[in-house]
C-alpha cells in the first residue's frame, strides 16, 4: 500500500474559505487564489467539504446531485482548474463522499416520492406499526424522531440526520453500484483522496426494532453493523482500491478501537485510516453535549493512548484531529486563548502532531482562530445549533444558559469565515459573509500572523518534522506517566532512536520526574518547543502550556 504516513491533510471548509466572486460565500476561485498559501504551510492534501449541488439544508451534506457543482460554488471547469493548480505545488484534494443518504430533493427520492418502486428501494421506508406509531422510537442525531411521513403515504422514511437527508439502503445491490460509480467519476477527475461521511451507520438491518431509550443501546442498532465492512471492503475493491495511491479516510460516529482496526488494518482492504470521536467528549456534562464544564484532562489522556496504542497494536491508523467543521476550535476548548494564545496553540498542535497516525489541520487552526462567541442566537446559522436551543428552552433552561451551551458547542464556532486581514469582513468577501466574522479579526488573520505571528511557522516546522523523521511518521508509540495531572507525556521510539514528547495542558508550571524511565539524558537535542532555552535533566518543570519533544540517541 502507497505510504501516506508522513502526510499532512488541511481541512478547507470552502463556504468559509476565500470568497472570489463577492457574493458572501466561499468559492473555488477563492481557493485557487489561496493555493500558495497552503503551500507554505507544506500540507500535502486538501480535504474539501462538500461542494455538490445541494439545497444547502446542513451545509452540502444534503446532496442533491453528486457528480456536480454548486452553482455557489463555481463550476467543474472551476473545480478541474482547482485540481490541476493545485498539483503543480504538489497538493491533491481528498473529497467528501456522503453516501449514509441524500437531500429529498435527489433525483432519486424525487422518483421514488411520485411512486417509482425501483428508487423506493433506494431509501428507507417502512410501514407505520399497527398501533399508527412510526416504525421504531430511533431518535434523529439532530433532533426530533429519525422517521418522517414519505409523501401522501401511510408509510414514513429513515432520516437518522435532518429530516431533508434520508437514508440510502445499501442492503440493495443498485445503489451500492450508483455509490461506486460516483466514486470513479471523481477519480478520473484527479481526485486523490476520500473523506466517508458518517460510514459506519450505513449498514441497517432489514428489519428495524425499538431501542430500549437508552441512547448508546439505540446507536448500537445501527452502528458498526459488520456488514458494514463487507460494504467498505466492495467500495475499496470496485473503486479507489485500485489505485494504490488513494488516502481514505471514515468517519465513524461512536465507534470502538476494535472496529477501528478492522476499518484500516491493511490486510483487510477497508480504508487508509478513520476518525473516531471520543477525545472530543470530554468536555460533556455526563454525556450531555449542550453543557459548559470544563475538560476531563485524566479521559482525555486516557482516551488518546487508548486509541494510540490498541490501534497501533492491531496494525491499525488513526486520523488525527482536534478540529473540524462540526467542532468547536480546540484552542478555545482545551487551552487559553486570552492568556496564552501561542502557547495554548502550539502545544495542542504538537501534541497531536507527533503521536501515531496522520494529522489533519483544519483551517484558520494554523493561524490560532478562536470561537466567536456570538452573544445572539439569530448570529448562528446552523441546523443542529438552532434546534438544539429550540429543545434546550422547551427543557426550560433559560436563555442566556442555552446561549452559553451554544457558544462552547455549536458548529458554527469553526465555521466562520477565515481571516485573512484586518480589512472589512476580514479579507474573507467584499460583501456582509453568509455567517459572521469572529470579531477579533483585527488581532487574528492570515497577514498578521504571517508578518509578526509564531503559530503559522510552528505547523510549518511540525508538518515538515513529519517528513524529516521517520520516528514520527513509522515509530512505535508508548504513554508515560499517565498519572500526572497536568502533563501529557509520551516516547516515540524507531530504530533505537527515541522521541520524548511532554506536554502541559495547563496555565501554571508543571513537574515531571522522569528518572524511572531508564532515559539517558547526557546525549539529547531539543527536537521542537514552544519556549526558549528549556533546561533538560530527568526532572523537568515545563512552563504555562509549554511543549517540547526531545530526541535522544
Ligand atoms: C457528519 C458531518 O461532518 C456533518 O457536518 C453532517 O451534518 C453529518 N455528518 C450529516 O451528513
Amino acid at each position: 500500500m502507497y505510504n501516506f504516513k508522513d502526510k499532512v491533510i488541511y481541512q478547507l471548509y470552502p463556504k468559509s474559505f476565500k470568497d472570489a466572486n463577492n457574493d458572501g460565500v466561499g468559492d473555488i476561485r477563492g481557493i485557487i487564489e489561496k493555493i500558495p498559501y497552503l503551500a507554505n504551510l507544506g500540507i500535502d492534501m486538501i480535504w474539501l467539504n462538500p461542494m455538490y449541488k445541494s439545497p444547502q439544508k446542513d451545509n452540502g451534506y444534503d446532496i442533491s446531485d453528486y457528480k456536480s457543482i454548486d452553482p455557489i460554488f463555481g463550476t467543474m471547469e472551476d473545480f478541474e482548474e482547482m485540481v490541476e493548480v493545485a498539483r503543480k505545488y504538489n497538493i491533491d484534494f481528498m473529497l467528501d463522499m456522503v453516501f449514509n443518504h441524500t437531500s429529498i430533493e435527489h433525483e432519486w427520492f424525487q422518483k421514488a416520492l411520485s411512486g417509482d418502486k425501483k428508487y423506493q428501494d433506494y431509501y428507507i421506508i417502512r410501514d407505520a406499526k399497527s398501533n399508527g406509531d412510526k416504525p421504531t422510537n430511533w431518535l434523529s442525531k439532530f433532533g426530533g424522531p429519525a422517521w418522517e411521513k414519505f409523501g401522501n403515504t401511510d408509510k414514513y422514511y429513515l432520516h437518522l440526520y435532518d429530516v431533508t437527508q434520508a437514508d440510502l439502503n445499501w442492503r440493495n445491490p443498485e445503489v451500492r453500484e450508483e455509490l461506486i460509480d460516483i466514486v470513479n467519476f471523481w477519480l478520473k477527475k484527479g481526485v486523490k483522496g476520500f473523506r466517508f461521511d458518517v460510514l459506519n451507520v450505513i449498514g441497517k438491518d432489514e428489519v428495524l426494532i425499538d431501542s430500549t431509550g437508552d441512547s448508546a443501546q439505540e446507536k448500537s442498532l445501527y452502528t458498526d453493523k459488520p456488514v458494514v465492512h463487507e460494504y467498505i471492503k466492495l467500495l475499496n475493491n470496485k473503486s479507489f482500491g485500485n489505485d494504490k495511491n488513494i488516502i481514505t479516510v471514515g468517519e465513524m460516529s461512536s465507534t470502538n478501537i476494535e472496529n477501528g482496526i478492522l476499518y484500516t488494518n491493511p490486510s483487510r482492504e477497508e480504508l487508509s485510516m478513520i476518525f473516531s470521536f471520543h477525545h472530543l467528549k470530554v468536555d460533556y456534562d455526563n454525556g450531555e453535549k449542550w453543557s459548559k464544564v470544563p475538560f476531563d484532562f485524566e479521559e482525555l489522556k486516557k482516551l488518546l493512548n487508548d486509541w494510540q496504542e490498541g490501534m497501533s497494536n492491531g496494525d491499525g491508523w488513526n486520523a488525527l484531529f482536534w478540529n473540524n467543521h462540526d467542532q468547536p476550535r480546540s484552542n478555545s476548548r482545551f487551552g487559553d486563548v486570552k492568556k496564552y494564545p501561542y502557547e495554548s496553540a502550539t502545544m495542542l498542535a504538537q501534541t497531536l502532531h507527533l503521536l501515531r497516525g496522520t494529522p489533519y489541520i483544519y483551517q484558520g487552526e494554523e493561524i490560532g482562530m478562536t470561537n466567536p462567541s456570538f452573544d445572539n442566537i439569530d448570529d448562528y446559522v446552523d441546523i443542529e445549533t438552532h434546534n438544539a436551543y429550540k429543545e434546550l428552552l422547551e427543557k426550560s433552561v433559560d436563555k442566556d444558559t442555552a446561549l452559553e451551551y451554544i457558544k462552547e458547542k455549536s458548529r458554527d464556532n469553526s465555521r466562520t469565515p477565515m481571516q485573512w486581514d484586518n480589512t472589512a469582513n476580514a479579507g474573507f468577501s467584499k460583501v456582509k459573509p453568509w455567517l459572521k466574522v469572529a470579531n477579533n479579526y483585527k488581532e487574528i488573520n492570515v497577514q498578521r500572523e504571517l508578518d509578526t505571528g509564531k503559530i503559522f511557522n510552528y505547523y510549518k516546522k511540525l508538518i515538515k518534522l513529519r517528513k524529516d523523521y521517520k520516528v514520527i511518521s513509522e515509530g512505535t508509540y508508548r504513554g508515560i506517566q499517565l498519572d500526572n495531572k497536568y502533563i501529557y507525556s509520551y516516547i516515540r521510539e524507531y530504530e533505537g532512536q527515541k522521541l520524548l514528547v511532554l506536554n502541559n495542558f495547563y496555565g501554571e508550571n508543571a513537574k515531571i520526574d522522569l528518572s524511572k524511565e531508564n532515559l539517558d539524558f547526557n546525549n539529547y537535542s531539543v527536537l521542537i518547543g514552544n519556549y526558549e532555552n528549556s533546561n533538560i535533566s530527568s526532572v523537568i518543570e515545563l512552563k504555562p502550556y509549554e511543549t517540547i519533544a526531545i530526541l535522544l540517541k
